[in-house]
């Protein structure tokens, strides 16, 4: 059995989501589109999951946050998906059960895009243009979009086993969400472990503390997000979850679990030798892009699938986005692949761009954008962290505060904690022009109003 589409996307995630509303904006026609997901929910904004999805009070629930309302753009639910990319005919590849003719191609009557949902794609032939889902059926494709974004690492992947137990909780999709409150709702005023100090660490361990359960992270490195931020800036958050009474336990891992009779987690070993009672645990130890069906297919870099600036892959009839995609950043002169939402976003609607104007398109040139909002904070990163810092503003009373990373005597990034709209456009405007920098102190003077003046 096989249906066969101009266009698949596989995935349906955030990246499938933006895709699929800029076929649409792009006339989208003859019910061309199919997407994969082997989520049993139409694409939604992730990053809700780890904010108002938590909240003990009128918390986030589907539909309010269907793609792609994080942008300010519609909110595409299951019935925008029938109602648009509408049409008249398509070619559908059927056996044909009714007569004893197979395998022959026939016109059907079908509209819309067409939503496969909890369905996974287990094997794909980019040759043969084709996926193999778990039910069995054949899709074929002309063109391909892989936005099978990334899987959170297991504790197993680093030696600790039992991570299955139900109150252990990782954060990806919308069934490890559930899981998450209702491990929340099982522990009242208890106490949660939180292993990662990264962004699942850090949002998760703030919507519990909201959640009145008592928190303790523990991570490897001597400070929070250490992929991003600089100690005296991740220093000021730790302050502050301090404040808020989240126990910080730095520079040790996990070591193993213990279990009682019914097999739920009762305490966390430390390698440090420490060992901690606990009611929950969650785990945000990092990812790992999907790319197992195009192993040996398609080139890959920087453990995502290699893309050019059209997000076109090493096989011109495949492109990638979103956190599976390792692309050109032009800003940078290098391959990265970036795990960031904004980025999921941009880089979909640039490979329809691409996919449907061709020439036309040019090459994506994206400025890289980080943000997280926990408690009452929220801060804006644009751009690259190497180089000197240049710190400003008033860091240990909060509100705006921020800094600037000088490489090679150019401005390449910017962080701003409690920024205007204004303000933040002003340092995205800033670091896009990589403005040169002859004086680190002239720049410190300035602070925020260099970037407002530029
Ligand atoms: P995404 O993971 O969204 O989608 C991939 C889809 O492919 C899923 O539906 C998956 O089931 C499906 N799939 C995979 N393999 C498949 C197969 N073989 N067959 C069928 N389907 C398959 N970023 C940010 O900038 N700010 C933020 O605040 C947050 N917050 C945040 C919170 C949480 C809890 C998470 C997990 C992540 C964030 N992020 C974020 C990161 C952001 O959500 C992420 O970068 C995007 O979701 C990436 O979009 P993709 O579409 O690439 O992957
Ligand atoms: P991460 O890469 O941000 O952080 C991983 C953390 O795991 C590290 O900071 C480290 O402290 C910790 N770690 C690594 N090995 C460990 C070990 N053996 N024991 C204990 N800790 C260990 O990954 P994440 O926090 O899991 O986030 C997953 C994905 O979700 C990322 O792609 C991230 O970008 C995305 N996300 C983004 C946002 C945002 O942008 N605001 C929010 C949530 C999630």
């Amino acid at each position: 059995m096989g249906r066969a589409f101009v266009y698949v996307i596989l995935g349906g995630g955030v990246a499938a989501g933006y895709a699929a509303l800029e076929f649409v904006n792009r006339g989208l026609s003859n019910a061309q589109l199919c997407i994969i997901s082997q989520e049993p929910v139409a694409p939604y904004e992730r990053p809700a999951l780890s904010k108002g999805f938590l909240l003990p009070e009128a918390p986030a629930r589907l539909p309010s946050f269907h793609t792609c309302v994080g942008a300010n753009q519609e909110r595409l639910t299951p019935k925008w998906y029938k109602q648009h990319g509408n049409s008249f005919i398509t070619y559908s590849y059927f056996l044909l059960i009714l007569s004893s003719f197979s395998n022959i191609y026939f016109i059907s009557f079908h509209s819309g895009i067409e939503l496969i949902l909890g369905t996974a794609v287990k094997s794909a032939d980019v040759k043969r243009k084709t996926l193999l889902t778990a039910t069995g059926e054949t899709i074929s494709y002309k063109i391909l979009i892989v936005a099978t974004g990334a899987r959170a690492l297991k504790l197993e992947e680093f030696g600790v086993t039992g991570s299955d137990a139900e109150n252990v909780c990782y954060l990806r999709d919308i069934a490890d969400a559930n899981r998450l409150v209702d491990a929340i709702q099982s522990s009242p005023g208890g106490n949660a472990v939180v292993i990662g100090g990264g962004y699942i660490g850090m949002e998760c361990a703030a919507s519990l503390v909201i959640n009145k359960i008592n928190v303790t992270m523990v991570f490897p490195e001597t400070h929070c997000m250490a992929r991003l931020l600089t100690p005296k800036i991740a220093t000021y958050y730790e302050e502050y979850y301090k404040s808020k009474g989240v126990d910080f336990i730095k520079g040790t891992v996990l070591q193993s679990l213990d279990f009682d009779s019914n097999g739920k987690v009762t305490a966390v070993n430390l390698r440090d030798g420490r060992k901690i009672s606990v009611d929950m645990v969650v785990v945000g130890i990092g990812i790992r892009p999907n790319t197992g069906l195009f192993e040996g297919q398609l080139t890959l870099e920087k453990g995502g699938i290699k893309v050019n600036g059209k997000l076109q892959s090493s096989n011109s009839s495949v492109y990638a986005i979103g956190d599976v995609a390792a692309f050109p950043v032009k800003v940078f002169g290098e391959i990265r692949r970036l795990e960031h939402v904004d980025a999921a976003r941009k880089s979909a609607r640039h490979a329809v761009a691409a996919i449907m104007d061709g020439d036309k398109t040019g090459e994506f040139d994206y400025l890289p954008f980080f943000y997280s909002r926990v408690f009452t904070l929220s801060w804006q990163f644009y751009g690259d962290n190497v180089g000197e810092v240049v710190y400003f503003g008033d860091m240990p009373s909060g509100e705006t505060f921020g800094a600037y990373w000088v490489s090679k005597g150019h401005l390449v990034g910017a962080f701003l904690e409690g920024g205007t709209k204004e303000e933040y456009e002003a340092i995205a405007k800033t670091t896009r022009l990589r403005p040169e920098i002859e004086d680190l102190g002239e720049l410190e003077r300035h602070g925020l109003g260099f970037a407002v003046t530029v």
